[in-house]
């Protein structure tokens, strides 16, 4: 059968034949890095059942099998809703204070991490590469170690790492994130939540090792490293050349009649800062007349989470602020803010993203972003649009021609999108270029690579020099950089 590529996330994003879209960019991650792979992802179906030994459902495509399991009722509270998403979300995203912990929720955390052991187990080859992603599966490798599997196991997480206090918020800190100790490599979207995991360590007794590019902690030592997730740019590029021709666009443009479009799309999520985006809208209607009447700003929203009670918070304050505003600035010909709820395919967001003079990705605390990047990669190189960033988003180590902004403080963020809505075309053109440029020298290729060649590094096994060659074979003219 041969070496593969695993991949092990809670979300999985099998090809759907109704073409529904993923929101949310780890799914998005790694279905572009699984591209043209020979692997297998593994993960939960999305899907509630009540017995609990059904076997996982497989589904072959190309050449990657998707295997997923159904959770029980019980499991998708405790794990999904509960630990997961109302506890680790909220520390990772530095908001220890939202933090709803009870001891059944982290007991159903440890089951549904020992479930997904238990079924994956068995589908794991002697020299396959196994890689976790993301904050609900922080010990499924501690649980692959207890079967007995010595192979590589990687962990990157998509999300931010809050400094050691916060992250010692966590109740069962010492054994969630210890959990990230059974891995060979974590991975992390940017410097500094590398170090603040980091000092996390150190706070705990673990110590630098192998030149501080590893931790020696419990015995165990994990290696460190930093992979900023990104986009297919060239796919990108493509598509939204491509959308002129979409009927959809053409009647997105119809309905601004000539006004300038600015742009949001975001899960519904409160790190994403809409409630703050939507006020720095109003204010700068307030401050600037002129422009009412003349721009429009499209807030496209996905649900997320929506059993979780902070998700359903947000969902009222956003349409309770898009209704002042609207109220506030609007007229029978001019509605100041679309909001919509729906998610829409990559398609048709790359004909936005172009049709858009300005994006406003102002997330409080975010991972990366993708947002931003898809944004850029799909401008028109010779007549780009703005991207207004916060300096909160990974993105923004990355992004740094961007107009970068706090989303805390209103009246920078108005004047920021006023600066982007007047901003010559010569400094559109000048901030775009070295921002496109660095995405298609750092797409998602790149990052798959850089990933699994650190994860392989310092193994001697000639057969696994050769399953690496099996991932990177189909990515042309690519060697791994690592030497084993
Ligand atoms: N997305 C989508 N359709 C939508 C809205 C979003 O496919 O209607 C995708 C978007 O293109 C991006 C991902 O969802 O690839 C969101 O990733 P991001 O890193 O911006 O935020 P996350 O949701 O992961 O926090
Ligand atoms: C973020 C997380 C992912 C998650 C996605 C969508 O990108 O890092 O792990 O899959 O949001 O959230 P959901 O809860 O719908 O999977």
């Amino acid at each position: 059968m041969g070496p593969r590529l695993i991949i092990v996330s809670n979300r999985v994003a099998p090809p759907d034949p109704k073409g529904s879209p993923a929101a949310g960019g780890m799914a998005v991650a790694v279905k572009a890095a699984l591209k043209n792979r020979k692997g297998l992802w593994f993960g939960w179906s999305g899907k509630v059942s009540e017995e609990p030994d059904a076997k996982p459902q497989m589904i072959d495509v190309k050449k990657v099998t998707y295997v997923l399991v159904d959770l029980s009722k019980n499991d998708v509270q405790e794990y999904y809703n509960g630990l997961a998403n109302s506890v680790l979300w909220p520390i990772l995203h530095y908001r220890g204070d939202l933090q709803e912990y009870t001891r059944a929720d982290a007991s159903g955390y440890i089951r549904v991490n020992q479930l997904f052991a238990d079924h994956l187990s068995p589908l794991v080859g002697e020299e396959d590469v196994v890689w976790v992603h993301d904050y609900h599966l922080m010990l499924l490798g501690r649980e692959l170690r207890a079967r007995g599997h010595r192979n590589r196991i990687g962990f990157f997480l998509h999300t931010p790492c809050a400094p050691p206090d916060i992250l010692q918020m966590l109740p069962l800190h010492e054994q969630i994130f210890g959990g990230l100790a059974y891995y060979d490599l974590v991975g992390f979207q940017t410097a500094n939540d590398r170090d603040n995991f980091a000092r996390y360590l150190t706070a705990r007794g673990g110590k630098p090792v192998r030149g501080g590019e590893a931790y020696e902690i419990d015995g165990r030592q994990v290696k460190l490293g930093v992979f900023g997730v990104s986009i297919e740019t060239k796919t990108y590029m493509r598509l939204a050349r491509n959308a002129g021709r979409s009927a959809m666009i053409a009647l997105v443009k119809e309905s601004l009649g000539g006004n300038k479009l600015a742009l949001g799309v975001d899960r519904l999520d409160y790190t994403k800062g809409i409630p703050d985006r939507i006020r720095a809208f109003e204010r700068f209607l307030e401050d600037n007349p002129d422009w009412r009447g003349k721009v429009t700003f499209l807030q496209i929203t996905p649900k997320s989470r929506s059993d979780v009670k902070d998700y359903a918070d947000i969902e009222r304050e956003v349409t309770g602020l898009i209704g002042k505003v609207n109220g506030r600035f609007g007229d029978a010909a001019w509605t100041p803010i679309r909001y919509v709820n729906r998610s829409y395919s990559r398609t048709v967001l790359a004909g936005m993203y172009r049709a858009a003079d300005v994006a406003l990705v102002t997330p409080l605390r975010d991972g990366m972003n993708l947002v931003a990047k898809e944004y850029l990669a799909a401008q028109d190189p010779q007549n780009p649009g703005v991207l207004v960033l916060s300096e909160f988003a990974g993105a923004a180590r990355e992004l740094d021609r961007a107009l970068i902004v706090n989303p805390h403080e209103t009246d920078g963020v108005a004047a920021a999108l006023k600066r982007a809505l007047e901003m010559p075309i010569e400094e559109r053109r000048e901030r775009h270029a070295p921002m496109l440029a660095h995405l298609e020298s750092h797409d998602i290729g790149r990052w798959a690579e850089d990933y699994l060649s650190a994860l392989a590094e310092g193994r001697t096994s000639r057969r696994l020099l050769d399953s690496l060659r099996v991932f990177f074979g189909t990515q042309q003219g690519r060697e791994p950089i690592a030497t084993l």
